[in-house]
């Protein structure tokens, strides 16, 4: 008889007045770095800012190219940097902002599904989870505890 698994995802909902200091630092490195990214195609400008547990803040934006598939996110690029500088520094938090090119809002973003994996291997690398603080266009941060709520069913294993 056939089955049925279910998982249960759920994200914290952070109104601006209840964002940490660290949230807030966070959020503000996004914010300013989706400003320097190059994003012509698209004028989707997206920022993400990593936190390592020694309490450094890098951040990277996208970076697009005239052959679409050539360009990269922003979690990737600042995750490919750091993760080459610095192999031995445990990422902890990422946080990621948004905006249409043109607009002053902020847009939702979420981390496409190549960041989430690639979110994954380093949560897998180093055995910790890495929070992602996604800004919503309400000025909100959704939280997830780990990239397991936005990658259930995640492929982490060659041998199981
Ligand atoms: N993008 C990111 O950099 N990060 C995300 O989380 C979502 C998408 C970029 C890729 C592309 O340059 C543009 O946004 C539109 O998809």
């Amino acid at each position: 008889m056939n089955r049925r698994i279910e998982v249960k995802i759920s994200l914290e909902v952070i109104p601006n007045e209840f964002w940490t200091d660290e949230e807030s630092m966070l959020i503000a490195r996004a914010k300013e770095i989706l400003e320097s990214a190059y994003a012509p195609y698209s004028g989707f400008l997206v920022g993400a800012a990593l936190l390592l547990e020694n309490g450094e803040v890098f951040a990277g934006n996208n970076q697009e190219n005239v052959s679409f598939p050539v360009g990269i996110c922003a979690e990737r690029a600042v995750l490919s940097y750091v993760m080459g500088n610095f192999p031995n520094l445990k990422p902890v938090k990422i946080a990621i902002a948004a905006k249409r090119m043109g607009e002053t809002g902020y847009a939702y973003v979420t981390p496409c599904g190549m960041c989430r994996q690639t979110i994954n291997e380093y949560e897998m690398k180093f055995g910790n989870p890495i929070e992602i603080l996604m800004l919503n266009g309400q000025g909100e941060i959704l939280k997830a505890e780990s990239i397991e709520q936005l990658l259930p069913f995640r492929f982490n294993n060659l041998n199981s």
